[in-house]
């Protein structure tokens, strides 16, 4: 490569699989199932599926123009497409965002190295309350989580420093399919269990009087950070996508991925649990407790155990390589670091974050913000105040700055979105994403509550 050169995804299935393998992540396989089960099944995800094709979608390819027309990362872009003004300071907050997103990211993670070992302990063989006391009591240690999240983060960097075609294309060329195998792996165990169908009828069977206002703005939020949105990293990542390229079919292809991914852990989950007489609405606890306690009951149960959780362990990896990446090309070429030097300053700043997280859920519990612990903090800021904010800047910034002809333009270089298309796509990114984000915003911070009353 020459000096000037700029690194770049190589194939169209790379693209697809670095983009999917950002947006599937602990979202999907953690959070989807968990937040279905409390917020009532298929009522709460036809609403989500509608979140995502209205609004998901348009930001998908908002971000994926942003990105590939400027060439550049997350603050670079704006800078470059709109140097006069202060648009630039979205970046910013994407970057910060990338900080806080992967600290507590890195240690769920961690929790979920450590549960693939967990499968063929003595522990596993444990009652409820056991398995319940053994996670209480792995989150709680100050040393453990903390080697495991290490790990991970190590992990994540190595990926990352390795470049965007030899490290994150590579990689997610390989363990992309490899995810799909064990998914569809663990669907046909969780569908062939006696009582399996009480779930499938659970997830499939709207009953829309069990869904609540906090459940659709749940659903929205959730849009985005299974997504991969409102942050920049697919204004990265789009920055690295070649000119030839379907932008359209791109980020239609990478949300059917991500939807699809998650319905199948939901399909994965649910129906094993009720199978076992369990509830679905435990919440966070789902995979880490009802689920090992699912496992330990069924035939071949720690085999499958193993499985899930190196499938929520490459999920993850996937995931924090792409928001790593936001940073780390950041540092490259606004504040001219070498790859590695970069990555690594990147990896050690969000590791340390990450370990004050994990400690906050133990020994630092003490140390609370508006009641909320270091990890609950953070969780609660990105995702329910950076990601959404950050979503509805970055369609404002497309449908109102950049605006029609300039987004066609871009598009039209390997696709096209044509008449109709491309107004609905106006309409969205200028209308309606940004005031049903903003509802969520306001939402999210407590504010609709008191306006609303
Ligand atoms: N989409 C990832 C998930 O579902 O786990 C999380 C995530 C990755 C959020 C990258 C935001 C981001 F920029």
């Amino acid at each position: 490569m020459s000096k000037h050169a700029r690194d770049s995804f190589s194939s169209k299935f790379g693209v697809i699989a670095a983009a999917a393998g950002s947006a599937i992540g602990l979202g999907n396989i953690w959070k989807f199932p968990y937040v279905t089960g409390l917020y009532g099944g298929a009522a709460f995800i036809i609403v989500y599926l509608g979140f995502i094709t209205l609004i998901g979608l348009p930001i998908m390819l908002s971000e994926f123009v942003i990105g590939r027309k400027s060439r550049r990362n997350a603050y670079g872009s704006f800078k470059k497409l709109a140097p006069t003004s202060a648009w630039k300071y979205v970046g910013v907050f994407g970057i910060g965002a990338a900080f806080l997103i992967l600290s507590f990211y890195g240690v769920v993670a961690g929790w979920s190295i450590r549960y693939i070992f967990f499968s063929f302990s003595d522990a596993y063989q444990g009652s409820s309350a056991e398995i319940s006391l053994f996670f209480s009591s792995l989150v709680k240690n100050p040393t453990e989580p903390v080697f495991y999240q290490l790990v991970f983060m190590c992990l994540t960097g190595l990926v990352v420093v390795l470049g965007v075609h030899k490290g994150i294309e590579n990689v997610s060329k390989v363990l992309m399919p490899i995810l799909l195998v064990l998914i569809l792996v663990l669907d046909v165990r969780a569908l062939t269990l006696d009582g399996a169908m009480e779930g499938v009828h659970f997830l499939f069977n709207p009953d829309f009087s069990k869904l609540s206002f906090d459940g659709v703005l749940v659903a929205l939020g959730h849009a985005f950070f299974s997504l991969s949105l409102g942050m920049g990293t697919l204004i990265t990542y789009g920055s690295y996508v070649n000119k030839k390229n379907n932008l359209v079919k791109t980020a239609i292809q990478v949300t059917l991925a991500d939807t699809i991914i998650a319905i199948l852990a939901g399909i994965a989950i649910i129906p094993a649990v009720f199978a076992f007489g369990l509830e679905p609405s435990e919440g966070p606890g789902l995979i880490f407790i009802t689920l090992p306690n699912v496992f330990q009951n069924m035939p071949g149960g720690a085999v499958f155990c193993m499985m899930f959780f190196i499938l929520l362990t490459i999920a993850a990896l996937t995931s924090a390589i792409s928001i790593l990446e936001v940073i780390v090309a950041y540092f490259t070429e606004e504040l001219k670091l070498k790859r590695k030097v970069a990555t690594v300053l990147a990896t050690v700043l969000t590791s340390l974050l990450g370990v004050i997280c994990s400690l906050s859920l133990g020994i630092y519990s003490g140390y609370t913000f508006f009641t909320l612990n270091v990890f609950d903090l953070l969780d609660f800021i990105s995702a329910n105040i950076l990601l959404p904010l950050g979503g509805m800047l970055i369609a404002l910034f497309v449908g109102w700055h950049l605006g029609k002809y300039k987004v066609f333009r871009e598009i039209a270089q390997g696709g096209t979105l044509k008449g109709q298309f491309l107004v609905a796509f106006m309409f969205l990114v200028r209308y309606l994403a940004p005031i049903s984000i903003l509802i969520v915003f306001l939402k999210g911070i407590g504010l609709l509550d008191l306006i609303i009353g």
